[in-house]
């Protein structure tokens, strides 16, 4: 394989002053490893320093750099130009923002908003059992843990939510819910009624249609879907009654 591709980006691009959207072509010499990251990195240095995109780590933990490639919500720090080709049986790339929150300029969308509907389920503990008397920590034995701890991977990149088929305003999505479903099969959470109250609502686990793109999204690979359905057959905890 060529070291070097001759690659195109369609960016779909937005500036807020003048409220302008368009779509620029951007196109470049790529080597085969670079990252996408890498690729608007290029073209700030080399073609266009005003194209704004967002990125932290860089090494697939922060869900900062999300973005839609022709249509699939991912990683772009992930993705290799390589792979791109390969995935995409293409060397033209449409990037868009994702759409679950306003954009900001570009690329760049308001997480603010979008972490909004995780912070509505309160992604923590609520209400913590007690310590079991003379014991210094709550201990939770490796079978209850391996029940859910997959879902504890969750980089809240809002992939998921991207590519959700359920509505976008209605539905807290998938990995909002999932941030409550978690803490409802950790056996230390207390406050059961409080979130199956909302896991219930009309924003809640029905809006979900089972289509498992959640799923088929995930770059930290957590069957999404499947905690949404342990969720509405109410199979959170299976060693212990509530
Ligand atoms: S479940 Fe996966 S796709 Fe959804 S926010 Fe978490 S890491 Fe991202
Ligand atoms: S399975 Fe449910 S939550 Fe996941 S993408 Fe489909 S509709 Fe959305
Ligand atoms: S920059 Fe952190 S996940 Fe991509």
């Amino acid at each position: 394989m060529s070291q070097v591709h001759r690659i195109t980006l369609k960016v779909k691009r937005y500036d807020p002053d003048t409220k302008r959207t368009w779509v620029q072509n951007y196109e470049l010499e790529a080597g085969r490893i670079l990252r996408f990251t890498d690729v608007f990195r290029k073209i700030n240095n080399e073609l266009d320093p005003t194209l704004a995109w967002n990125s932290s780590c860089e090494h697939a933990q922060c869900g900062s750099c999300a973005v839609n490639v022709n249509g699939k919500p991912l990683l772009a720090c992930e993705l290799l130009v390589e792979n791109a080709i390969k995935h995409f049986g293409s060397t033209t790339f449409r990037i868009e923002p994702l759409t679950i929150a306003p954009v900001v300029r570009d690329l760049i969308v308001d997480f603010d908003k979008a972490y909004e509907r995780v912070n509505k389920v309160k992604p923590y503990i609520i209400d913590p059992s007690p310590r079991p008397a003379g014991e210094s920590e709550y201990r939770i034995s490796p079978r209850q843990l391996e029940r859910y701890v997959e879902a504890t991977r969750c980089i809240n990149c809002f992939c998921c939510a991207e590519a959700c088929i359920s509505s976008h305003k209605r539905f807290l999505g998938p990995n909002a819910v999932m941030a409550s479903i978690v803490r409802l099969m950790d056996p230390r959470e207390q406050a059961i009624k409080e979130r199956l109250e909302l896991l219930y609502s009309e924003q809640g686990v029905y809006r979900c249609h089972t289509s498992m793109a959640c799923s088929f999204v995930c770059p930290k690979e957590i069957d999404v879907a499947h905690f949404i359905a342990l969720a509405k057959a109410n199979r959170f905890r299976s060693e212990t009654k509530r």
